[in-house]
This record gives C-alpha cells, structure tokens and sequence, in this order.
C-alpha cells in the first residue's frame, strides 16, 4: 500500500514536526489542530523550520515552497476522510485519544492506517478505540523531529503485516530510520530514558547535585548532547508528567515509574518548560537563559 495523502491530528511540539518531515517526503499533508491559534502557532513553527533549513542550505527555496504549498491545514476531523494514514499527535491522554480514534475510525477510509506518536500508552487500547485494531500502528517520532533520525514503529499482536510495512516505508519516507517495536511500555527509547530522566530528577529533590551540575556530568561524562534536566524542559514537564502518572497508576509497584513530587510541583505552576518560558530552567525562545 503507498502512502501519499497523510492526516496530522496536533500541530503541537512534534505535530509540527510530523507534518513538516511528510511533506518534505512529498506527502500531501492534511494538518488538524483544536482551534485556528493553535493551528496558526504550529504553522509559524514549521516555517521558522524550513526556514532554518534554507538558511543553512539544507532545502533549497523551490523545495521550501514545495514543502509548504503541499500542506493543507484546517480545524476540521472530517477533512481526514480522502488519508491513506492518519498520525495523532495531541495530548498525552489515553481518554481523549481513544475518543479520537473512535471519531477517526468513523471518518477515514475503511483501509486508512491509524498511528498515534504516543510517548507511553498502549496502541492496542487505541486500535480497539477505533473499531480498526489491523489498522492501528505506533509510529513514534522523535523531538525536534526536523533532526532525530529515529522513529519507532509499534505493532500490536492484532496489527496486520500490510500496515506496519506501509508505516514503516512512511518512517523511511520521512527520512528516518526505522525500528520495529512491540506494544510494551514506553516501546524500546522511553523504557530506557523516561526512567534516567525522573531519577534526575530525584537526585534534584534530595539535593545531590543541581540541575546545571547533573547537566554538565551528563554532557561531558558521557558525551550526550544535552543533560537530562534540560532534555525535560525540553520534552515538556506536563509531557514527562502525563507519562509517568499513567505508568504509574499501571505499575504501582515498579519504584522507576514513580511520579517525583517537584514534577508534580512545576506542572501544577504551569512551569512546563521550553513551551511556557519556565521549567527547571528560564528558557529565551529554544534556548535555556545562562
Ligand atoms: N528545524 C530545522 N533546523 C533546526 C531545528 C528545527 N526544528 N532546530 C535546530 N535546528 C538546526 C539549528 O539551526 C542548527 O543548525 P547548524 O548546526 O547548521 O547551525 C542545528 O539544527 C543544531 O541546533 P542547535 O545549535 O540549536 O543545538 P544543538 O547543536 O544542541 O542540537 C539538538 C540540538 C539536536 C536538539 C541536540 O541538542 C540533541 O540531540 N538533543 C537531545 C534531543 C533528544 O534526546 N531528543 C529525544 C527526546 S525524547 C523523545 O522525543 C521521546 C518522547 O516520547 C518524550
Ligand atoms: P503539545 O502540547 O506540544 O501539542 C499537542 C497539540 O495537540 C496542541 O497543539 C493541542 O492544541 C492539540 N490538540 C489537542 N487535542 C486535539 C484534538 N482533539 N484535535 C486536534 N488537536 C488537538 O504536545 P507534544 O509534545 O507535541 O506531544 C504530542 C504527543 O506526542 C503526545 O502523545 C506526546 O506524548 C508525544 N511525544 C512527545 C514528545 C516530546 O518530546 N514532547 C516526543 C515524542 C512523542
């Protein structure tokens, strides 16, 4: 099955970026956000993106328009109905996104291929939502998308081979590598690092070292490109938050998944991160303050 018409629902984060790298893999590209701001804040982002890449001499400017002339947006599920596949990209809230699916397996075409980008809950709740359990696959994408050359393709034991092909053929038409995962918790890079990422975070709490500290040892001790605290500002601590409270409450008794209280702290502060100008850091636009 060839993939050429896409569905992004959220233009969010990594909405943006989905939709961006599909078009750039000569897609037609419908995106759907909640309302016409939040559609307008994730068009401007892509266009800083592309921008950026024409800047650097990564896409010409003939491709540049090629990119945005190929994308469609709009505030409306119903324009989804014409897509070979459909990737959801909104919150991270397994009720809302089974309602979702539930809509989207209405609306599509009956051979539509159903992903959702989720960081941490199960595909197979979602293809049951969505009346299409053969059609659903994860497919999840890595921030900033633009750059990550990952992606992830979830099956679940109901997936049909023709759809997780397809969806793989898509992660390479994006211009990522792609891996296979199983439907399991946090696929194969979220068990690793959602975990690393809280116990940096419990480190902060029981004042072994501060963020900036646990940041450089991280950068310099073992070469990654930026330190956990500020991968979470990066993330979105209400992103890293919805995580692990659903593992949580799923595993209570797994100590790793448990939630840190600043966590909880900074989230119901609305300090989120990069995306509100405050998490653990200051941010100024992509960039914590010094
Ligand atoms: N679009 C296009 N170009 C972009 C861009 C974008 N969105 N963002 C940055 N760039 C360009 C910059 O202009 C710059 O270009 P030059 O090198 O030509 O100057 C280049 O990319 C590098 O950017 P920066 O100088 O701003 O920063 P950097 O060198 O530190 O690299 C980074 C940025 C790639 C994000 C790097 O810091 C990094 O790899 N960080 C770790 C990211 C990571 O771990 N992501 C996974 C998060 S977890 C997840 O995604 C899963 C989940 O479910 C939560
Ligand atoms: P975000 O908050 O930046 O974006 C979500 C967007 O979805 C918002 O713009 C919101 O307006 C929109 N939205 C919400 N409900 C909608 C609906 N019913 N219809 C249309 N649009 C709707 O979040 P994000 O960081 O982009 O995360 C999106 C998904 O990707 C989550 O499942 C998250 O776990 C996952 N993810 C996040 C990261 C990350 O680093 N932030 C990485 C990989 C995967």
């Amino acid at each position: 099955m060839t993939i050429s018409n896409v569905g992004i629902v959220g233009c969010g984060l990594m909405g943006h970026g989905i939709a961006q790298v599909a078009s750039q893999g000569g897609c037609e590209v419908t995106v759907v956000e909640a309302d016409a701001d939040a559609l307008e804040k994730g068009l401007k982002r892509i266009d800083g993106s592309i921008a950026k890449l024409v800047e650097k001499g990564k896409l010409t400017a003939e491709a540049a328009a090629g990119v945005r002339n190929r994308l469609h947006p709009s505030t409306r599920i119903q324009d989804l109905s014409n897509c070979d596949l459909v990737v959801e990209a909104i919150v991270e809230n397994l009720d809302v996104k089974k309602k979702l699916f539930a809509d989207l397996g209405k609306i599509t075409k009956e051979n539509c291929i159903l992903a959702s980008n989720t960081s941490s809950f199960p595909i197979g709740e979602m293809g049951d939502a969505s009346g299409r359990p053969g059609k659903m696959v994860g497919l999840h994408f890595f921030n900033p998308v633009q750059l990550m050359q990952l992606v992830e393709v979830v099956r679940t034991p109901k997936t049909e081979e023709a759809a997780f092909a397809a969806a793989f053929e898509f992660g390479k038409r994006c211009g990522k590598t792609p891996v296979a995962a199983k439907d399991t918790p946090g696929f194969i890079v979220n068990r690793l690092l959602v975990p690393y990422l809280l116990e940096a975070i419990r480190m902060i709490e029981r004042g072994d070292a501060t963020p900036r500290d646990i940041d450089t040892a991280m950068r310099l001790g073992c070469n990654f490109p930026m330190g956990p605290v500020h991968l979470l500002d990066y993330v979105g601590l209400d992103t890293t938050q919805f995580i692990a409270d659903g593992w949580e409450k799923r595993y209570p008794n797994e100590s790793l998944f448990k939630v840190p209280g600043i966590l909880k702290k900074l989230v119901a502060e609305k300090k989120m991160g990069r995306k509100s100008g405050r998490g653990f850091y200051e941010w100024e636009g992509d960039k914590p303050k010094a």
